[in-house]
Order: structure tokens, then sequence, then C-alpha cells
């Protein structure tokens, strides 16, 4: 692409961590909630079938998702109900569910049954339910919910929105007054869903407070794009200099976009337009890329990169010097172990990499070469790798590129319209 090309506008599939949520709070509201472009990702099909398994009835009217709320008065399933890949889907429904009367088994696939479950059924117990995990702390959880707990003091010990939501949505179920307080600057999906469904969860200076037992009402909800799928397109321009990207409709909520931030550090250039405000802002974000410079990533940071560390590294490979991410060993508990299958996938490709138990350092400009990727079933792995390949220009084979499909399917087509 030529720097007098105008920047081809394109779109990514909604927002994954706001299609849970409103898929989850529209099951608990009353009334009949309107969602648009909710996306098509296995992941949020996944939290579909498990709210379907609790009798909530989600159907389809053109491309609007509409999902009869049940005001949380669930139907005990007689199976286990199936998370597939998705740890949002199984640590948001054992916080949603501990404080329902009803007993329910939540289980996954390989990959989710090695992630770590005791961060969110510790703190659940403390709402009177029992929550039974493997002796490793993993899934299959029976959730054996307490629908008269008490509402009371929440403390979230891991820097993680999965653990801060989970606890949110078992306090809406409490009777009373429950304040959260711990780790908090992760992504507020939650708690601004929530207004939208005629809840208040707000910070009073220390705690967000939540009352329970809390009535939502139906609403209409339209998904923005996600910036963690956008990331990897928007970073395919940034790494080849004077190539332009444009994303429309992307999701701009303040503790989704340092990456925007991360990729100004690098030295592209980056053009943000909000078209829509809202609880959700959405807009249109430009890319332009430049020769990079090596930058650092500072444990303070991590939570609002967590997903696209994997992208920022590959970057890396592309800038001018070492690029250090520290403080990130929650890395090690996503869909694999991202900072040992990062490593190894980078290394086949030429790109010298050092791992650290929180973190790892990438040298660049690489010399790189065609090599085959191990993706780990992990669909970031996947495609951080796909771009790596493309900007390089060498041949990249995934050995399962059809694990992209639980947050981007189609990934390499749109990759191929973009750059
Ligand atoms: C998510 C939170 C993050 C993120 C995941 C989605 C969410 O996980 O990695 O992809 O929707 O709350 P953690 O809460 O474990 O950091």
């Amino acid at each position: 692409m030529t720097p007098s090309e105008p920047a081809p506008a394109v779109r990514v599939p909604g927002d994954k961590s706001i299609a849970h949520r409103s898929l989850m709070l529209a099951a608990l509201a009353h009334g009949r909630s309107r969602i648009h472009n909710l996306p098509r990702g296995l992941d949020v099909l996944s939290t579909q079938r498990v709210l379907r398994g609790l009798g909530v009835a989600i159907t389809t009217e053109g491309d609007v998702t509409l999902v009869d709320g049940r005001g949380g008065d669930f139907v005990e399933p007689r199976e286990p109900l199936d998370c597939g890949n998705s740890g949002t889907t199984i640590r948001l429904m054992s916080g949603l569910l501990a404080t329902r009367p009803i007993t329910v088994t939540l289980d996954g696939d390989a990959s989710l049954r090695r992630r770590p479950m005791r961060r969110v059924a510790d703190p659940l117990a403390a709402f009177g339910a029992r929550l039974t995990l493997t002796d490793a702390g993993t899934a299959p959880i029976t959730i054996a919910g307490n629908g008269e707990a008490r509402g009371m003091p929440l403390f979230v010990a891991v820097p993680s929105a999965q653990v801060k939501s989970a606890l949110i949505l078992a306090a809406l179920g409490a009777h009373g007054h429950s304040r959260v307080t711990g780790e908090l600057t992760t992504r507020d999906h939650t708690e601004r869903l929530l207004r939208a469904f005629g809840v208040v969860c707000a910070f009073d200076g220390e705690a967000l407070v939540v009352d329970g037992p809390a009535r939502l009402l139906a609403t209409e909800v339209t998904v923005p794009g996600d910036m963690s799928s956008a990331a990897f397109l928007l970073a395919a321009a940034a790494v080849v200099p004077g190539a332009r990207v444009a994303i429309d409709e992307v999701g701009l909520n303040p503790t989704r976009i340092a990456f925007l931030d991360v990729l100004r550090r690098f030295g592209a250039q980056v053009e943000v337009v909000e078209t829509n405000p809202g609880a959700e802002p959405r807009g249109r974000v430009t890319v332009r890329g430049g020769p990079l410079r090596a930058i650092a990533i500072e444990p303070w940071e991590v939570p609002g990169l967590i997903d696209e560390l994997p992208i920022i590294g590959v970057i890396g490979a592309f800038a001018d010097g070492t690029t250090t991410v520290r403080g990130a060993s929650e890395l090690r508990f996503k869909e694999s172990d991202r900072i040992e299958s990062f490593a190894a996938a980078a290394r086949a490709l030429g790109i010298e990499v050092t791992t650290a138990p929180d973190g790892f350092a990438v040298r660049g400009p690489a010399r790189w070469r065609s090599g085959a990727v191990v993706t780990a079933g992990d669909h970031r792995i996947a495609m951080a790798f796909l771009v790596a390949g493309r900007a390089a220009g060498v041949a990249v084979a995934l050995d399962d590129p059809d694990c992209m499909a639980v947050s981007f399917p189609g990934f390499a087509g749109a990759l191929e319209a973009v750059a």
C-alpha cells in the first residue's frame, strides 16, 4: 500500500468481553433485551449455550439477538454445561450462579480445564455457596448456589476483570450491601453495562458498591468492535512504514485503549475519532506505520494490555532495540502459557527472545525466516504470528488455524484485505 492511498476502513467482530456480559445481564434482567452486533466467535456461543442450558431463550431477528430475561430465576440443568475454551464464560457464570438457589456444573475443553479457578471459587465461597473443583483447583466446577446469601465486603486479589466481575455478579443476587475492594483497575464493562440495565455499581472512592438483590431491566445494547481483535490489524499496518489501516466502530472504552498508546511509543501514528459516545463509546482508529524503536512495558501497564502482549511482542521484533515486558506472570494462565508459547513461536521464525517468570524480551529488527508455529490452541498466538509472517514476507504455517475462531472467525481473510 502506498502512502497516498486512502486507508481502507474495515470492521472487526464485536467485543467479546462486552458480548459475554450483555448476554449474562440480559439473562438476569426482566423483559426482552435486544443486542446489536453480537460477535459470532465460539467463546460468545459458549456463553449462549450455557445460558440456554439454564432455560434462557435466545433468538435472533435479522442481526439483532433477543434475550428473554428470567429475572435470575434459572432452571437447574441435569447435565454439566460446556463453557468450551472460554475463561470469561466459566468465571463470570460461577459468580452469577453463586447466589442463585440451584446447583450447576460448568466444564470446558482441555485448555480451560488447565486454568486456575480458585481465584473465583475462594472469594465466592464467602457468600455461603459451595464450589467444588478438582484437587488441582480447575474445572469442572460445581456451584451449589446460596439463594439466601447476604451482601458483604469482597476483595479482588488478582488484577483480573474476570474475578472482579464474578464478585459483582454474585453480589447482585445477595441481600444487602456489598463492597468490592482490591485490584479494580481492570476493564470495567460489567460496571458500565449494569448502568444500562438500570443498576448502579459505582466506585465511592474506596470500593465498588453493589446493592442486592438488584432488579435489572431489559435494555438495548450495541456491542462495539473488539479493540483486542483490532490490535492485530492495527499492528499489521504499524510495522510497515507508510502502510495504513482504519477500523470503524471499534470500542474506545478507556480501560481498553492502552494499546494505542503503545503503538505511538513504538513510533506509529495513531488517530482516534469517537463517532458514538455513550456507555461503551466507539469510533474510528487509523494507524500509519513508521520506523519503530523498542519500548518497555512496565508492570503497572499490564492489566490494560493483557490480551495485546503477544502482538506487542511481535511488533517488538520489527522495532529497533530490545522490547521488554515485565510484571506479566498472568500470561502464564491464559488459553496457553503465553510466555512460553510466544517464545517458541517467535524462535521458529528467527526472532531472538528471552523469557522470565513474569515476561519476555524481544530483540529487533529480527532476521526473519519462514517456519512452523505451534499455536498451543491459542487464538492470540495464532493471530500474532500470522501478522508477523505477512508483514515480514515469510511463510508461517500454523498447526491449528481453527483456534482463531474463538474470537475472530475469518481473521486470515481480514488480514489479507488490509495488509
Ligand atoms: C476478560 C478479562 C481478561 C482477558 C480476557 C477477557 C474479561 O482476563 O484476558 O480475554 O472479559 O473479563 P483476566 O480477567 O483473567 O485478566
